[in-house]
């Protein structure tokens, strides 16, 4: 396997040659520069690092009196917190933190330059801390939500002064109100290997080039100097070349962060679980040592299960699900528990996967802990197990 600093300078500094024609107010550096770049070069000007923030031990879910356990979290759609009052109550019982699945993101709070929609996240961070829980925001910076008027800013200059004043204003307003934040999300080449770069092909990455990445994390560390601030990435769970080098790349982006005295706290790995790949529990267990190894934490931030390629058959489906959640879960836990362990909402009713991947049969999906009727599935009595650690 290459060594991380092979893939650094070959990609991102080769990533950083192909954007060398931009206008020099990107503050780039031009091509002859690029040449020589190193890490340091690649992120410089950092803040000072931050102090590692910790995640207060104290969501104080009902499910933590019996004895110190992994927090466990889900994601609501703020447009849900409307509906039954059981949908809402099983928040309040099965959750230590809860938080805005889509509403913090850039394009639905600024679906224009000038409209900053607050309200839908405030619905559910007001919902989860009057009920005793924590929350914590994603994303800033996601391809999936760059708003059109965002894309149509062709300088780089006006392009970091709208991405710095947007995670500074949100970021500020939200203070003290979330344990963290999902920074950048996605931002690894969903086929490194194949695609040959390391850095998928975005909005941000065009117009300014590797350095969003620092950008973003300073300007969340500015407007809110103790959140837990995060990478958020998917396919770091199986076996493969391809997701060993996805593996490899966050590493990479992570200390050259560090490198740079640039703030990063936390790894999110999505755990969007495919029942049809394998997940690879030595290289977990690598990732989350190496991270550890880097003062780095890990978390587990959109858990849920993707089973369209399952049987049809909602027993063996569940049990499928429990298995990979519990092989997963040992993965992380072999060389200690993670942070927090976060689904990607709650009930099979509402789940994104129904949208973008749904069963080719038009059978059921079943990726959440609780069925369509809210009545729990094994994969919650794993959670409730799994994450007890003393
Ligand atoms: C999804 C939400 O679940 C959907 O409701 C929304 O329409 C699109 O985004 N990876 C991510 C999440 O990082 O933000 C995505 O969430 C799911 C995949």
């Amino acid at each position: 396997m290459r060594n991380v600093d092979d893939i650094e300078d070959r990609r991102l500094s080769g990533k950083m040659e192909s954007r060398s024609t931009a206008p020099s107010t990107t503050g780039l550096p031009d091509r002859t520069s690029t040449a020589t770049l190193t890490r340091r070069s690649l992120l410089a000007g950092g803040v000072a690092a931050g102090i590692v923030s910790a995640l207060p031990g104290g969501a104080a879910g009902p499910a933590r009196a019996a004895g110190r356990r992994v927090p466990f979290g889900a994601a609501i759609q703020s447009e849900l917190m409307n509906g039954g009052p059981a949908y809402r109550q099983l928040f309040v019982e099965h959750c230590d933190l809860v938080m805005p699945m889509n509403a913090l993101k850039f394009n639905l709070m600024r679906p224009t330059r000038d409209i900053w929609d607050f309200e839908p996240a405030d619905k559910v961070v007001d919902f989860a801390l009057s009920n005793g829980k924590t929350s914590r925001g994603t994303c800033h910076v996601w391809w999936g939500a760059t708003p059109g008027w965002v894309e149509a800013i062709e300088s780089p200059s006006e392009a970091e002064r709208v991405l710095v004043e947007h995670i500074e204003r949100v970021g500020d307003r939200y203070k003290g109100k979330l344990l963290g934040w999902d920074v950048v999300n996605e931002v690894v080449a969903n086929d490194p290997i194949y695609e040959n770069r390391s850095l998928r092909d975005t909005y941000w990455l065009r117009t300014l080039g590797p350095r969003h990445i620092p950008i973003a994390f300073k300007a969340a560390a500015n407007a809110d100097p103790t959140a837990e601030l995060a990478l958020n990435e998917y396919d770091l769970e199986y076996k493969g070349p391809h997701y060993d080098e996805r593996r490899t790349i966050v590493l990479s982006i992570v200390r050259q962060l560090q490198d740079a005295n640039v703030k990063i706290d936390a790894v999110g790995m999505q755990g969007h679980l495919y029942a049809d790949k394998v997940i690879d529990v030595d290289a977990i267990d690598r990732f989350h040592r190496d991270l550890d190894a880097l003062g780095v934490k890990l978390l587990v931030t959109e858990l849920d299960v993707i089973d369209w390629k399952s049987a049809p058959d909602p027993q063996a489906q569940d049990k499928t699900a429990a298995a990979l959640v519990t092989r997963f879960l040992d993965a992380l836990f072999a060389h200690k528990p993670p942070e927090l362990v976060i689904a990607w909402g709650l009930t099979d009713r509402y789940s994104w996967i129904n949208d973008v991947m749904p069963r080719p049969d038009g059978a059921e999906s079943r990726p959440l802990p609780f069925d369509r009727d809210l009545r729990p599935k094994p994969w919650l009595d794993v959670i409730r197990k799994r994450l007890a650690v003393a």
